[in-house]
């Protein structure tokens, strides 16, 4: 099945690799600047244009990676390159499918899809929401897609701003928990390169206990607790300075800015963008 990138900047460049490492895709991309064309081109040995509708042609599925400001008028400008059942994908952050569907032709099949950083390292998390001209094979083949570089959820298109909020940007909250982990590791005198190795681990531990016992991570936390212990006593350390709460601010005020992203973009030739 031929995928096309349109758009190499962090998330083109992050599904391509992601997709080359996993194999099984014949894959075609291009971006708006030679420069980059050429960058990527270098590092993922994959032939990166400029040529945008020389890229989707014969595709089946076409992957926009472009900033929600760029991406309707570059879907615009493809319009005519795209075969009819070739069902194109936007990851643009707060864009719905039916502003994307009034700059394609009448029918063209859609998906709204928020994919994270971690895609290039085949643990990535996928949101997909179907437009109601894609076909359940359309649907399966976005999955397809997104399943060779992690996880995938299908979920209707209201949901998207929240997964933007928890899963796309909530992987720069678990960076900032793990940097911080790791102060507190030097702080307590572990040498700075085995307190990352340390907390990184835990972090991964962590995630996959829940993922793998099925238990809810209260009675995982609850489990290494004893009483009067190290753990407890710290455990109320971070609720005196409210992590949690700050926590779920936090994915919560960055779904809002995701719906506000959309709310910011004008269709192309309307005069005001
Ligand atoms: N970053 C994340 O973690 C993340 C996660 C999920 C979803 N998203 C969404 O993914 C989208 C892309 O984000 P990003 O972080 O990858 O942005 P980015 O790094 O700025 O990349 C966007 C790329 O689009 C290219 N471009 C602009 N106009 C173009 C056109 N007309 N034709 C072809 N290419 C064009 C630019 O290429 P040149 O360099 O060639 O000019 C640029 O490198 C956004 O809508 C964002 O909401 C991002």
């Amino acid at each position: 099945m031929k995928a096309a990138v349109i758009g190499c900047g962090v998330m083109g460049r992050t599904l391509l690799d992601g997709l080359r490492r996993a194999g099984g895709w014949e894959l075609a991309a291009a971006t708006r600047s030679a420069e980059t064309a050429r960058a990527v081109t270098a590092e993922l040995g994959l032939p990166v244009g400029t040529d945008n509708a020389a890229a989707v042609r014969g595709a089946e599925l076409v992957v926009l990676c472009l900033k929600p400001k760029n991406l309707l008028a570059a879907a615009a400008d493809l319009a005519p390159a795209l075969a009819p059942d070739c069902c194109v994908v936007s990851i643009a952050a707060g864009v719905g499918l039916a502003e994307l569907a009034g700059v394609l032709p009448a029918g063209q099949p859609l998906i709204r899809a928020m994919p994270n950083t971690p895609c290039r390292v085949g643990a990535g998390m996928t949101a997909l929401a179907a437009g109601p001209r894609a076909t359940a094979e359309q649907v399966a083949a976005g999955r397809r897609l997104f399943e060779s570089v992690g996880r995938v959820a299908v979920l209707a298109e209201e949901h998207l701003d929240a997964v933007t909020g928890l899963s796309a940007s909530g992987v720069a909250f678990l960076y900032l928990a793990l940097e911080a982990l790791v102060d507190g590791g030097v702080m307590a005198g572990l040498p700075r390169d085995k307190a990352l190795e340390l907390a990184t681990q835990t972090m991964l531990g962590a995630a996959r206990m829940v993922q793998e016992t099925g238990r809810h991570p209260a009675a995982l936390k609850d489990e290494v607790t004893t009483p009067a212990g190290c753990t407890i006593s710290a455990l109320l350390r971070l609720e005196d300075g409210r992590l949690r709460s700050v926590l779920a601010r936090g994915v919560e005020e960055a779904a809002r800015a995701a719906a506000n992203l959309g709310r910011k973009i004008s269709p192309p030739g309307s005069g005001s963008r």
